[in-house]
């Protein structure tokens, strides 16, 4: 088989040369063979030692100090912000504003815009694709408002239904919320022509870019789409820390989400005057050195490039689909590579995807197992979990290789 560290465009060696982490024996002897970055990606140590810069020389409270280190460190802080509005040009650094997670995000949306928007009977429009963080907040605003949800349906071959889409849009849904790219089936959903087609329906559109974002460009202002939420640890950043974008007048008709510290312009002993955005939507003091360190991995990946990324993603998810397609037993889901980057997720028959993925383990290679937060979608398949690989900027196909021949030795123990 084909073993070149080199996919695409990307000089994966010298990228490889970057992330410390990939050097780890995880036994003795038995190097890392990463295909997880799904659940996390690795951190360069670009990000690493801007992190440990802004701990050594520049830590401080932001937005509140006068001091030098208070007023360094939120301007590291706010040129952060900008660096993220600019990777998804977004037009103003304003309409970013920093969550603790992709998952609070859309909590965020379904909270504030949410419960300040949607009334006992409204529609929100999901699919059966998403990740729970994408279902759950909405059950819980259908649980309090009474808001009724329906799914767009995934097909047999894991694509989203788009001939289901009318009908469910002449049902006049007040947001349309979906993912850009499915975690378990690698699924890339057609986003602007769903955007396009729940703007004119009159809802607004939500993204679900924690997938997406750090695969491929992302353009929100071509999309037009009004929310979006990604995480900054699958994209080569920190952990604790997501990113909503949502377009400005929408951000400043919204009510705040948590109260407290900087979200504040004003407070009485009964009473608060909210601030401006992005601050109304930051209560508490932020997650400050990892934003900074998600501005070091967001510049990683503009100098790496990110049409570069997703065709070496592309490229090595059809060569991954290609591989296991060869090793009896081995059941895939999702869409044929046209359709898919960065995962493959599949079944073993005879063994459990646990069971797999802890025999990978021995050999180095580490994948996820289990429902990866996405059970309806499990449910849907008539299965309860999958072993899933997944890929990013510094895996090679060589990787995949390994993977396959460590699935061999799974079928030597299961028959
Ligand atoms: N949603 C993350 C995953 O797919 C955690 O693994």
């Amino acid at each position: 088989m084909a073993a070149s560290p080199k996919a695409g465009t990307l000089d994966v060696n010298k990228i490889r040369a970057d992330f410390p982490i990939l050097d780890v024996e995880v036994q003795p002897g038995v190097k890392l063979v990463y295909l997880d970055s799904g659940a996390s990606s690795q951190k360069p140590v670009q990000v690493i030692e801007a992190m440990d810069r802004y701990y050594r020389h520049e830590n401080s409270n932001i937005h509140r100090g006068v001091h030098t280190l208070a007023e360094n460190a939120t301007e590291a802080y706010e040129i952060a912000r900008g660096k993220v509005a600019k990777f998804i040009n977004a037009a103003k650094p304003r309409e970013i504003v920093f969550t603790r997670n992709a998952t609070e995000a859309v909590n965020l949306v379904a909270f504030s815009w949410g419960r300040a928007n949607l009334k006992e009977g409204d529609l929100v429009v999901l699919t059966e694709m998403e990740h729970h963080a994408n279902l759950v907040p909405w059950q819980m605003l259908a649980a309090e408002k009474g808001i009724r949800l329906e799914f767009i349906p995934v097909t047999e071959d894991g694509l989203l239904d788009m001939a289901a889409l009318p009908d469910l849009l002449a049902q006049k849904p007040k947001l349309v919320g979906f993912t850009a790219m499915s975690n378990v089936l690698g699924t890339i959903t057609p986003a602007a022509e769903i955007v396009r087609l729940a703007h004119e329906a009159g809802a607004l559109a939500l993204i679900d870019g924690a997938q997406s974002v750090p695969h491929m460009p992302t353009d929100v202002q071509a999309l037009d789409v009004d929310f979006l939420v990604f995480s900054s640890h699958k994209m080569l950043g920190p952990t604790g820390l997501g990113v909503l974008y949502g377009k400005l007048a929408l951000l400043e008709a919204m009510p705040p989400f948590l109260g407290g510290g900087d979200m504040i312009k004003r407070v009485e002993l009964r009473s608060f005057t909210a601030n401006e955005v992005p601050q109304k939507f930051e209560a508490g003091t932020p997650a400050i050195a990892e934003v900074i360190g998600l501005g070091a991995a967001v510049d990683y990946l503009n100098a790496v490039g990110m049409d570069a990324i997703a065709a070496h993603d592309h490229e090595l998810t059809a060569y991954a689909l290609e591989r296991l397609e060869e090793v009896p037993g081995v059941r895939i889901f999702g869409p044929s590579a046209d359709h898919k980057s960065s995962n493959a997720s599949f079944t073993f028959e005879g063994a459990h995807p646990h069971d797999v993925a802890e025999i990978l383990n021995r050999h180095g290679v580490a994948t996820r197992a289990g429902h990866h937060c996405a059970m309806p979608l499990h449910n849907k398949f008539g299965i309860p979990s999958t072993t899933r690989a997944s890929f990013y900027l510094y895996n090679t196909k060589q990787e995949i290789d390994q993977l396959v021949e460590a699935l061999y030795k799974v079928k030597e123990i299961f028959g």
